[in-house]
């Protein structure tokens, strides 16, 4: 089956005033490392993308983004069309309650700044995933494995990729990651440290055989 792929990847920004913003350190790589797997495969890819210094891979169809509010509208749009969303990206859970339109200057010795929620993309698009197959990642620096397990069922999720950061070898822009693959049905696949490129390829492979089982 030609199966068409929908990935986020990177940080969202929250704009405070037209110079500062609220984002997390994601580089972007690993979902630019699904991207590249998913062409080389000869899937159709359409690659949602906050900002962050990488090139899409050649025959995917490219959406930059910069906000959460952003990343929800391309998501919504593209994920009618996909058979598998793969939700890499660092989304941003707050933003400022009002964006200034001036730059802020510092007149106060202190500052209180009103954030809002976010929506949360992957738990809104999950609960009309009908077929598709979604898969999410978590991103922890504690209690790895409950919390991604949490988030998985909380969200609807058909597997979702627990990812340590709490250490310096692995995790948000670095190289490699501490993943964990773990499924509804309680299975877990311990990859070690491994690239973005060997994650990439897994998870690209459990859609193809999610996809043989239907
Ligand atoms: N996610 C999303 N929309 C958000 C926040 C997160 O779609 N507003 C997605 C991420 O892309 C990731 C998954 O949800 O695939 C888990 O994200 P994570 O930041 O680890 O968890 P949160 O949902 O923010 O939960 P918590 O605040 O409890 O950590």
């Amino acid at each position: 089956m030609k199966l068409r792929f929908l990935v986020s990847a990177g940080p969202t920004r929250e704009y405070i005033d037209p110079v500062r913003f609220l984002s997390n350190p994601s580089s972007g790589k690993m979902g630019f490392a699904v991207a590249k797997e998913a062409v080389k495969r000869g899937y159709e890819c359409v690659l949602v993308s906050g900002p962050v210094n990488l090139k899409p891979p050649k025959g995917c169809k490219f959406i930059p983004v910069v906000s959460a509010e952003d990343m929800y509208e391309a998501i919504v749009k593209e994920f009618p069309k996909c058979d598998v969303l793969i939700m890499t990206a660092a989304v941003s859970d707050f933003k400022p309650a009002k964006r200034l339109k001036q730059k802020e200057h510092k007149i106060a010795e202190k500052a209180v700044l009103e954030l809002v929620r976010t929506k949360d993309i992957l738990k809104g698009v999950a609960k009309e995933k009908g077929k598709r197959f979604v898969i999410g990642f978590a991103a922890e620096t504690n209690d790895i494995l409950a919390s991604a397990k949490r988030k998985m069922f909380v969200k609807g999720l058909d597997m979702i990729v627990a990812n340590d950061v709490s250490r310096s070898d692995a995790g948000f822009a670095s190289e490699k990651l501490r993943a964990v693959f773990l499924f509804p049905d309680g299975k877990e696949e311990r990859c070690g440290l491994v690239s973005k490129a060997t994650v990439a390829k897994k998870l690209i492979e459990a859609a193809e055989s999610a996809s043989k089982k239907q």
